[in-house]
This record gives C-alpha cells, sequence and structure tokens, in this order.
C-alpha cells in the first residue's frame, strides 16, 4: 500500500499537478543537453522540423496512448499488458521497458551529474567574469575525465533519485516540479534572448533555423523520431506508470498535449541558446564542435558570463538544471520501481534502493567513458549505450506500444478510456491513423532503413 494517498494507489493531486509531473520527467536534458547535439549531428534546422513533426504525429499520439494503458489497468508496464492480454508474450514489452529504463537511467545520471558538477563549479567561481572558449572548453573537458569528482557526482544523483522514489509518487515527484519547473523556464528565455542579440548570433541563427534541403536523410529521421522519444520519456512505459496515477476524471489528450509543448519548447529554447553562441564565439570551428558530447557544458557559461548577474544567474541555472534532471531520473526509476511493488509485492523503499543500486554500478563505465579511461573513450562507450538504448530500444517499444493499441486490445477499448474525462476528442483522426499506420509503419521503415545504412 502506499502511504501517500487515501486510495490503495497514489493519486495525483490535480491534472495541473500531473501535468507538472509528467512535464517533469519529459523536460529534461533531453532537451537542454541531448537535443543540441541531435541537431549538431544531423545538419541543424532540417532536425528542428523533423523533431517538431515527429512530436507532433507520432509523439504526442503515443504519449497518449501510454497514459491510456496507465490509466485504465492502473498498473506499471508489466502488469499492464498482463492485465489487458493476460496469458500472452505482450507482458514482454513491459519488461523490455523495465530494462530498457534501467539502462537509461545509467548513463542519464552520468551527465545529471555533470549538471552536479557545474553547479559547485559555479558556486566556487569557475565561471567568474569573461569566459572565453579556450576556458570553457578546457573546464569541461578535465572535469569530464576526472573519474573521482565524475563518480562522486554520480552517486549523489542516484541518492538524491533513489531517496525522492522511495518517498513515493506524491510526497517525492509532485512536491518537485511544482514550483522549479516554471522557474527553469523564465531563466531559459531569459538566456535565449541573450543569445539572440549576440553580436555574430546571424550564422548560428540560419543553421538552426534555415533548412538544407541537401542535408535530408533516412538517419535524420531515425534520430528525429527517437529524440522525440527520448525527450517525451516515451516507449518504456514511464508515461504507462505516470498515466496509471491520473484521476478518471482527467482529460488525457489535452494532458498529453500540454507536456509534448512544454518540452518542445524548451529544447527549442535550448537550441536557440546553443547555437547563436556558438557561431558567434570566437576561436572556434563551430563545425567541430557540433556534435561534441558536452556541447551543451561548453557552451552554457559563455552565454551566462554575459549576462548582469552573471554568477548568480549561473548558479540558480545549474540547481534548476540538476532539478530538472533529477525530475528525470526520478521517472526513469519509477518504473522499475513500481514493477516490483506491484508484480513482487517489493517495499517501495527496497525496491527503489536495489535498483538505484544496480544503475549506480552499470553506470561507472559510462562515467569514466569521458577521458577517465583511454578505453572507453575510445569506444564512445556513453554515447554508444545512448544508441542502443536511448534511440533502437524506445523505438522498438514504441512500436509494439502502437501495436498493441491498434490490433491487439483495439481501437474501440482505448477510445472508451479516452472518451473519460474528455467529452469531445477532437484530435481521434490523428491519433488512430497515427496508431494504426504512420507510427508503426514509420519505425519500422526508420529501423530497418538505419540497419541497412548503419
Ligand atoms: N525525457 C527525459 C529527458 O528528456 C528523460 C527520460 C525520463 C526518459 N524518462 C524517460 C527517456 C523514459 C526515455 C524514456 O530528459
Amino acid at each position: 500500500m502506499n502511504s501517500d494517498s487515501l486510495t490503495p494507489r497514489g493519486n495525483w493531486g490535480s491534472k495541473v499537478a500531473f501535468i507538472f509531473a509528467a512535464s517533469g520527467s519529459a523536460i529534461g536534458l533531453g532537451s537542454i543537453w541531448r537535443f543540441p547535439i541531435m541537431v549538431g549531428l544531423n545538419g541543424g534546422a532540417v532536425f528542428v522540423f523533423a523533431y517538431i513533426l515527429a512530436v507532433i504525429l507520432i509523439g504526442f499520439p503515443l504519449m497518449l496512448t501510454e497514459l491510456t494503458i496507465g490509466r485504465h489497468t492502473q498498473k506499471n508496464p508489466v502488469g499492464a499488458f498482463k492485465a489487458l492480454k493476460p496469458g500472452t508474450p505482450w507482458k514482454l514489452v513491459g519488461y523490455m521497458g523495465v530494462f530498457t529504463g534501467v539502462c537509461i537511467l545509467s548513463y542519464y545520471s552520468v551527465i545529471a551529474a555533470w549538471a552536479a558538477g557545474y553547479l559547485y563549479k559555479t558556486l566556487f567561481g569557475a565561471f567568474r567574469g569573461e569566459i572565453t572558449w579556450a576556458v570553457s572548453d578546457q573546464i569541461f573537458s578535465s572535469f569530464a575525465a576526472n573519474p573521482l569528482e565524475v563518480l562522486l557526482c554520480f552517486f549523489v544523483v542516484i541518492a538524491l533519485t533513489t531517496f525522492v522514489i522511495s518517498r513515493g509518487v506524491k510526497g517525492g515527484i509532485e512536491r518537485w516540479s511544482k514550483i522549479l519547473m516554471p522557474m527553469l523556464f523564465a531563466l531559459i528565455i531569459i538566456m535565449a534572448i541573450r543569445a539572440l542579440t549576440l553580436k555574430g548570433a546571424g550564422p548560428g541563427i540560419s543553421f538552426y533555423l534555415k533548412p538544407d534541403p541537401t542535408k535530408i536523410t533516412p538517419k535524420l529521421f531515425f534520430y528525429a523520431v527517437g529524440q522525440a522519444f527520448f525527450s517525451l520519456s516515451l516507449g518504456m512505459g514511464t508515461m504507462i506508470t505516470y498515466g496509471s496515477y491520473i484521476s478518471k476524471k482527467d482529460n488525457l489528450s489535452s494532458s498529453a498535449g500540454w507536456v509534448c509543448f512544454s518540452t518542445t519548447l524548451v529544447a527549442f529554447l535550448a537550441g536557440i541558446i546553443i547555437f547563436p553562441t556558438l557561431f558567434a564565439t570566437p576561436g572556434i570551428n563551430p563545425q567541430e564542435v557540433q556534435a561534441s558530447t558536452g556541447l551543451m557544458f561548453q557552451v552554457f557559461p559563455l552565454i551566462i558570463s554575459k549576462l548582469p548577474g552573471g554568477y548568480l544567474f549561473g548558479v540558480l541555472f545549474f540547481i534548476l538544471l540538476l532539478v530538472a534532471a533529477l525530475t528525470s531520473t526520478i521517472s526513469l526509476l519509477e518504473v522499475p520501481t513500481a514493477f516490483l511493488i506491484d508484480e513482487h509485492n517489493w517495499r517501495r523503499g527496497k525496491a527503489a534502493v536495489v535498483i538505484g543500486t544496480a544503475a549506480f554500478l552499470l553506470g561507472i563505465p559510462s562515467a569514466l567513458s569521458n577521458g577517465a579511461s583511454p578505453f572507453l573513450t575510445r569506444i564512445g562507450l556513453m554515447m554508444k549505450m545512448d544508441l542502443v538504448f536511448g534511440n533502437i530500444m524506445l523505438a522498438v517499444g514504441g512500436l509494439f506500444i502502437t501495436i498493441f493499441v491498434a490490433y491487439a486490445w483495439g481501437i474501440p477499448q482505448a477510445l472508451k478510456e479516452i472518451a473519460q474525462g474528455n467529452r469531445s476528442f477532437k484530435v481521434k483522426p490523428l491519433w488512430v491513423f497515427s496508431m494504426k499506420y504512420l507510427a508503426p509503419l514509420a519505425i519500422i521503415a526508420i529501423l530497418i532503413f538505419t540497419i541497412i545504412l548503419a
């Protein structure tokens, strides 16, 4: 039993509380750290447009599906598939999600650890005064390559995540998201405005917003759909789990819409900060750094140092970035935890600690793969983990979830659940078309293309 609610299963306090918590899961390093890397890797503006299309046509409909499955079954992903199609292999999709979640958590927490490290660096004045590219680059590389510092921050991140999850949905996740997400938003807008007004911002803006059609490739769509899934926390059952705590009175479709909109907006603004700043910074070749793993960490200090009150601003920004990352690590840990509680009757605290420890051990190689261990650095282990779990596994998971709702559980059943709390389901045609045809075919095509072309 959850002790944090009168009902056997804790519920979100309200629809708004759900939107904040789910946006908390979605908005995080995926939008602020990963999205700009993908833009850099995939030819700039064409990727931005492909990503937005992927969010509207596939991400939003899939999020609605996951929430619907979750609210209908009131269960974790494994339990949900078991409840809807007992005695069939569909539950394997749930298991796959739980596994993918632990793997993503393992390397994602390393990036969150970088954010934690940047917080105390900023606090102790590492970015005081005017920062040049050379200084910023040097600070990042030596930090990421320092095993002790990174592992310590990594441990703190996992420990905080485990602590919040062990306290349950309401006591933990809700309280964090409500005040801090809007603050992060405000800071990002201020930085975006500063970046746009930099001298020499022009080339960065056109790289980011003026599509170059020669850059369109099949790979682009693979990464765009992968990024949509990653940033919206889809494809592994996070939204099934979060949906299981939504009240029957709430409108699932508009909730999903808000989460998709706010996440996309943050990702878009993160790019508006990074690319103009990058292209306007003297002494670098933007082409070379565009796809660097540390892109966000190298570029943000440059713009922060150009703001009035840069020191305080920087401290505040890295606090909020860390919180945004934590609300996402929390959602990643919640899935396997809910699974162990529901399916194996574990106590919440024990489940959180066991999975948290597993993610920590699994993440150590990723933590060492950015300079600390020459071997792991050479293979680029962290970005390989991200490719396998953050792109491929989420796409495969998403594929099965769409096939499940369209052809196993059934559109009419799902529509009945969506109708609760939603009298006029305006985007029904988009949702039905996406689930039946567009999403599964697009994902299959993209996976095949990538495998052939890889
Ligand atoms: N969406 C989060 C981010 O962008 C990361 C995340 C949380 C996630 N839960 C997930 C990614 C589930 C994929 C699946 O920062």
